[in-house]
């Protein structure tokens, strides 16, 4: 540690946080929350984030003080430039790269995917591009002379940036690989090596090859000095088959560097004392005003404005996110006079899902498709229960939004839902403890049991009420996880020193 905190007295250390997505900038899920809140949390450590986005349509516009500080007329062909400032005027607001390709970025719609709703066809490239260009900035440095200590790799489309660096020479930068979900993998067919400048003789085992194909995550698993991923229990899921997708033996191989930090969640923007988001602000000793926040959201989507539990769910609506076991529920739930509010968008059978039971019950269930974030604020607001059965899940934030507004969360126990959310047992709720449901296995059956305990707490005003203020003071911050992150980067500095 001596020969870094040494260095820190001259300079904060410095590091390249590489993602495709960053709030609230540009966002399809948690990885843009997690990216967006990191270089605050971290600065009040001592570490100096910039943050390397792809600049999609629009982002070129909101930089504060805009300078180029890299060019080049061929980027895997095309021609791109780095185009660095903040995000706002203030002297704390986060450092943006904005890699401007404009082949690669300058289209309309989602960040990932065409208008036929499938992934754009060069996605590969596109994000292999990305990677490419935050190893050179590790390697060689930007015209304004900054060069990072870390190349921190969000996901699939920042992994191949640790392979093309020990490619280029580290020159002592080290790489950390976060895992936010295992189950995107960026694979491309191998005759796109060449194009994407990816050397033949690590296309095996024990580099970026995967059962023949290119794999950007595996890239990373393999070749950053760490290894993280965005709470502890999936660390120990990612290790096994059911949750590994395949890349359990990577995982198992690259164990002893391997370490779960968990996420936060930015407590400036989900603070129900201060949201202008929502109609009624409301704390864990003012929690009779969320009444007026429940009736305003059962008011705006026409549902019966009655004494019932009012769930809510505010997700991609995929899979993984187990919201076809709610339907398969969600008779039961209004029979016991539940009503629900869904907010999301994502696979077909899922929103005419939503859609039909909405139509079916329309004083009970109501769905919006769509992303809406304002809304999102008011459903977490006016929710008695925010609703979580993923069949997996790396960390979660909703129900830590959830938490902080006093929705307790009824999850599954899975990946971080299982290290966020404390089950209301009944050795829980003597020692005071508990702050939501789990149920387990991600099954219709556990999904119905545990919404019945959850109407049977509900049916306790008193408990129901404790159980609401514990969760609302529940720590959901960034510091300790800050802390974690700092601590990682520090000792592999140390390590480099050593090298
Ligand atoms: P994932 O990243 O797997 O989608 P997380 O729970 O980590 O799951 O993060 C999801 C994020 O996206 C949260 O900030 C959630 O509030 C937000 N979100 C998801 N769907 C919508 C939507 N339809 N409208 C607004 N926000 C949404
Ligand atoms: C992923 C995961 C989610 C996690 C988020 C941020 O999208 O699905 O569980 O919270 O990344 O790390």
């Amino acid at each position: 540690m001596t020969g870094r905190k040494h260095k820190k007295a001259e300079r904060a250390g410095r590091v390249l946080s590489v993602a495709s997505e960053f709030a609230p900038l540009v966002k399809t899920g948690g990885l843009a929350d997690v990216v967006g809140a990191l270089p605050s949390a971290l600065a009040a450590e001592g570490w100096q984030v910039r943050t390397l986005l792809p600049a999609y349509p629009g982002l070129l516009d909101r930089l504060v003080s805009p300078k180029v500080v890299w060019s080049s007329d061929d980027l895997f062909g095309v021609e791109a430039r780095i185009v660095a400032g903040k995000l706002d005027k203030s002297d704390g607001a986060p450092g943006l790269l904005l890699l401007d390709a404009q082949q690669f970025f300058a289209r309309e719609g989602s960040i990932y995917l065409g208008k036929d709703g499938r992934d754009w066809p060069d996605n590969p490239t596109r994000f292999a591009a990305l990677s490419f260009i935050a190893a050179e900035i590790a390697h060689a440095g930007l015209s304004d002379r900054w060069r990072p200590d870390i190349l921190h790799a969000h996901d699939w489309q920042a992994g191949l940036a640790p392979t093309y660096l020990k490619q280029r020479g580290t020159r002592g930068v080290a790489t950390v690989m976060t895992i936010h979900n295992i189950a995107f993998q960026g694979l491309a067919p191998a005759t796109l090596m060449g194009r994407l400048r990816l050397p033949q003789s690590r296309f095996n085992r024990d580099g970026f090859e995967f059962w023949g194909k290119i794999s950007a995550l595996k890239a990373g698993l393999m070749d950053a000095d760490w290894i993280t991923t965005v709470s502890p229990t999936y660390v120990d899921e990612l290790a096994t088959p059911a949750f590994g997708m395949g890349l359990d033996g990577v995982i198992r191989l690259r164990g002893d560097r391997f370490s779960g930090i968990l996420n936060g969640v930015d407590l400036n923007v989900w603070n129900p004392r201060k949201d202008r988001s929502i109609a009624y602000r409301y704390g864990p000793r003012k929690l009779d005003d969320k009444r007026g926040n429940t009736d305003a959201l059962a008011g705006e989507f026409k549902l019966e404005i009655s004494e019932g539990p009012l769930f809510g769910v505010v997700s991609r609506l995929t899979r993984q996110k187990g919201l076809d076991l709610l339907l398969d529920t969600l008779p039961e739930l209004v029979e016991r006079g539940g009503r629900l509010v869904v907010l999301g968008s994502g696979d077909a059978d899922l929103e005419e899902g939503f859609v039909e039971a909405a139509s079916r019950n329309p004083d009970h269930v109501a769905v919006h498709i769509g992303y809406d974030e304002a809304l999102s604020h008011r459903i977490f607001a006016g929710a008695d229960c925010i609703l979580v059965p993923s069949r997996f899940e790396p960390c979660g934030l909703t129900q830590m939004y959830a938490l902080r507004y006093g929705a307790l969360p009824l999850v599954a126990r899975t990946g971080g839902l299982a290290d966020t959310v404390i089950d209301a047992n009944d050795a829980a709720i003597k020692a005071g403890v508990a702050t939501g449901i789990q149920f387990s296995p991600t099954t219709a059956e556990a999904l119905s049991a545990a919404i019945g305990r959850m109407f049977d707490l509900y049916g306790k005003p008193a408990l129901w009420r404790r159980m609401q203020e514990r969760a609302m003071k529940h720590p959901v911050g960034w510091s300790e996880s800050a802390k974690a992150y700092a601590a990682l980067y520090e000792s592999l500095l140390d390590e480099s020193e050593l090298l």
